[in-house]
């Protein structure tokens, strides 16, 4: 598949790449001992989010109290904004765990993630009403004049929330940075969005991703205790007791109750960097991004950044002459070009000669690569995908461990285009759940309950139970 051209490259040799692979396997690697307390210390810093306001994991508690029933039916709308996406849905809850989805999705530009807060809840208002003129309008068995519908607002970012339609922006996350919107109630604004374009639609929830999950994963497997997101984010949500939140005590509610709580574990180890292996690419994807500092465990983790850990390191070997001497570099340059689909891709490649590697230099960076520089890509990828998962396992078993879920096995779900897409990820997580319990780590069972299945969230905006709570 080379030119005599290619062939007079200088390219480095599987030599040189074997060496080199040894020494990021030496940072990347983490071990079932580093892993245990890793999940120690986590399992610490949940029981102080949930005893203390304003800790860097703020366990969010989220007013969802208690499981569906599955008997719930009826319309709803759903806009779920997410990392990357935003998706307007209708979704039809037939009764019995099943339910009917229409949905439309926009991809988000730059701009709307950093202009004026407003001006994004605008757009989301707009989206909507294309929506409903498109897939519900007026007329027999639709809307009549003077209804309107629920909607529940999928808002995956951290909120603090003192009622189920309500939610103060805490920060940005996942290189969001629309202004004046952090410390603002973005239920609000978007209620006001609403009525700009006067929308026939009631805000009756703003929800988590998380916690999306968590209920509607409970609906088609009882079992579930936890739900987790791997995506362009990373975040977990479990229901508590409410007698064990302490920071809510003073409120009264009824201590045998339970509650979702969204923990926001994306900002595990943030500032302080005690208890993860950060290596110096993460330490730059860090300080490159628009909140240095913050949701550490996250920059390990999701796929906004693992591409671009990947080109980190595949930077520093150019800078130190190993890798595509004499050719033009540049197009790899450019922080964030190297996406974390690439490495899903770099994983699966079926060919011997890894075609689709070359498919990917040559055509998006315009680079030509030696059979042994494209098994260097791979097992890089291989690294930091697994690094990834095994952080991941950690946290899982760290609400595991913290709500004694292991004697009696529990089921886990789990969603976003990490879990759904990246080759073994899921298996890898699984490995990591036994190194670091042993046998018993089988009984920690994840999978996806259903395709957006977050936006099943919708139970809880008119679920009778949840009337009678907010009242
Ligand atoms: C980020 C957000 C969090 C969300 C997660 C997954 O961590 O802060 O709210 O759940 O991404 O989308």
């Amino acid at each position: 598949t080379r030119t005599q051209d290619e062939e007079d490259l200088p390219h480095a040799t599987k030599k040189t790449m074997a060496d080199h692979l040894r020494k990021y396997e030496s940072l990347f690697t983490l071990t079932p001992q580093r892993m245990r307390m890793i999940v120690e210390a986590f399992t610490e810093t949940l029981e102080l989010g949930l005893n203390k306001t304003n800790q860097i994991v703020p366990m969010i508690p989220t007013y969802v109290f208690g499981w569906p029933s599955g008997k719930e039916t009826g319309d709803f709308l759903a806009l779920d904004l997410g990392g990357t996406n935003l998706r307007v849905c209708l979704v039809t809850l037939q009764g019995e765990g099943k339910f009917e989805i229409t949905q439309t999705k926009y991809r988000l530009t730059e701009e709307q993630k950093q202009e004026d807060g407003q001006k994004l809840f605008d757009f989301c208002a707009e989206c909507l009403k294309t929506f409903v003129e498109t897939n519900i309008g007026e007329g027999p068995g639709q809307l009549k004049p003077g209804q309107s519908l629920p909607l529940g607002f999928t808002f995956s970012y951290p909120c603090s929330q003192e009622r189920i339609d309500h939610g103060e922006l805490i920060r940005w996350t996942k290189g969001f940075g629309a202004t004046n919107t952090e410390g603002r109630d973005v239920a609000e604004m978007f209620k006001k969005s609403l009525e700009k374009y006067e929308l026939p639609i009631q805000l009756t929830a703003l929800i988590n991703d998380t916690t999306g999950t968590l209920i509607a994963s409970h609906y088609v497997n009882p079992r579930t205790k936890i739900a987790v997101i791997f995506g362009t984010g990373c975040n977990a949500a479990y229901m508590e007791h409410v007698k064990d939140i302490g920071k809510i005590e003073h409120l009264g509610i009824d201590p045998g109750a339970e509650m979702a709580i969204n923990c926001e574990w994306g900002a595990f180890d943030s500032f302080e960097h005690e208890h993860l292996p950060r290596t110096k690419y993460d330490a730059v994807v860090d300080d490159t991004s628009n909140k240095p500092g913050e949701q550490a465990f996250e920059k390990l983790i999701s796929g906004r950044y693992l591409g671009e850990i990947l080109r980190l390191v595949i930077c520093e070997l150019i800078d130190e002459g190993v890798l595509f001497l004499g050719q033009n570099t540049y197009k790899l340059e450019k922080p964030y070009c190297f996406d974390t689909a690439f490495l899903s891709l770099m994983e699966s490649d079926p060919t011997d000669e890894l075609l689709m590697i070359i498919g990917i230099f040559t055509h998006f960076f315009a680079l030509e690569t030696t059979l042994a520089e494209r098994q260097f890509f791979r097992a890089l990828a291989m690294l930091i995908g697994r690094r990834a998962a095994r952080l991941s396992a950690c946290g899982i078993a760290a609400i595991v461990s913290k709500q004694g879920y292991l004697e009696e096995g529990c089921s886990v779900g789990a969603d976003g285009s990490l879990y759904n897409k990246y080759p073994g990820f899921a298996d890898r997580v699984h490995e990591g759940l036994q190194d670091i319990f042993g046998d018993k780590g089988r009984y920690v069972r994840h999978y996806c309950p259903a395709p957006s299945a977050n936006l099943v969230l919708i139970f809880i905006s008119y679920d009778k139970k949840q009337k009678r709570r907010r009242s």
